[in-house]
């Protein structure tokens, strides 16, 4: 399991070639899953989770203003030069979702995508969201999870340790069971792609 400090490491190594490295799955599938974002992000206090390159700029619903976090400075680089040439209204912050440094129930509505994949210890970045969450608030995820059949779960099992070098991401994943874990209660929970891409919504 790569420590907090590896997975910055890498991502600040990929960083330059993570666009171009994720481009065929993001025009053949991620793109429109993506643009959902639009209808659900809500309310006046927004965070986004792991904003890497940006990807979502295009996507936030106009006139609002989100807060993006990532733990790698190389990532947030890229984001920011995005921001700018999206103009997308976005307050960029080096921060780790395991320990964040916003006050209890600061947000309505926390989303992520493609994000706790990589995260070293998921279950303590999750109870982190759900402590900034406010009550009535939502949690938004666009995950890649491990599969519930015995054979690809795993298969999963077997690959993830060369994903996890090659990419960074964990294809092994149990993030529903995660979130339960870290005491979010589910609410929609839609296969995108088989049982192995779904859209989640949690509250606190
Ligand atoms: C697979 S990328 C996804 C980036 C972006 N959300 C997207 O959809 O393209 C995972 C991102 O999560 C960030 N990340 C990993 N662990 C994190 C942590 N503990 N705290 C904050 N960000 C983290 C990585 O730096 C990376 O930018």
């Amino acid at each position: 399991m790569p420590t907090t400090r590896q997975t910055r490491n890498r991502y600040n190594r990929i960083a330059w070639l993570y666009d171009l490295m994720e481009m065929p799955m993001e025009r053949l599938l991620f793109a429109p899953w993506r643009r959902r974002l639009t209808t659900v992000v809500e309310g006046e206090e927004i965070l986004e989770v792991g904003v890497g390159t940006g990807k979502n700029f295009s996507c936030y619903p106009p006139g609002i203003t989100v807060t993006g976090v990532d733990l790698s400075p190389r990532m947030l680089e890229r984001a920011a030069r995005r921001a700018r040439d999206d103009g997308a209204s976005v307050n960029l912050a080096e921060m780790d979702v395991q320990q964040l440094a916003f006050p209890d129930n600061t947000f309505d509505t926390i989303f992520a995508t493609f994000v706790f994949c990589s995260v070293p210890d998921p279950v303590r970045g999750l109870a982190e969201v759900r402590r900034v969450c406010r009550a009535g608030g939502r949690l938004i995820l666009l995950e890649h999870v491990r599969p519930q059949s015995s054979l690809k779960g795993f298969l999963f099992d077997i690959l993830n340790p060369l994903t996890v070098r090659l990419t960074g991401a964990n294809i092994n994943r149990r993030t529903p069971e995660n979130l339960k874990k870290a005491g979010w209660k589910i609410r929609v929970e839609e296969n995108l792609k088989s049982d192995i891409v779904k859209w989640i919504e949690a509250e606190p």
